[in-house]
């Protein structure tokens, strides 16, 4: 009897971290300040969404402009140096988007 207790009260335990982890967590990000606005255009939603989680995107408007492949290098380091979770479409999205607005 007392084991098998034991036992439940084990199971309940290791699942609740399971059941915490599955639930999405949404977060308000307060404002950005207007100098770092990005200039709207297809897309912006998008790269806001995803570019503003870590830093503002001042670091976006205060680059020197570049091209698609440029770009890219960007986005792409910022996935695979600092984990920034965005989906390959979102990335395309991006890119294509930073290249139209901030490209040479
Ligand atoms: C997971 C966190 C994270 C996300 C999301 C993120 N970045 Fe970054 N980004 C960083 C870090 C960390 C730095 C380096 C900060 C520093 O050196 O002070 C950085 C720096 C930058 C820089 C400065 C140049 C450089 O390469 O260091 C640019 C431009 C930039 N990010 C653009 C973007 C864009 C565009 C997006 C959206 C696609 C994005 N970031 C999303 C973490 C992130």
């Amino acid at each position: 009897m007392h084991a098998r207790r034991v036992a439940v009260t084990v199971t309940l335990l290791l699942g609740l971290p399971l059941l915490a982890a599955a639930q999405t967590k949404s977060i308000t990000l307060p404002p950005d300040h207007v100098f770092s606005d990005l200039a709207p255009g297809p897309g912006v939603e998008t790269t806001q969404r995803a570019c503003r989680s870590c830093h503002s995107t001042d670091y976006v408007v205060t680059q020197p402009r570049g091209d698609a492949r440029q770009w890219e290098g960007v986005v792409a380091k910022m996935m695979s140096v600092y984990g920034a979770n965005i989906t390959a479409d979102d990335a395309k999205t991006i890119v294509q988007y930073l290249s139209r607005q901030y490209g040479k």
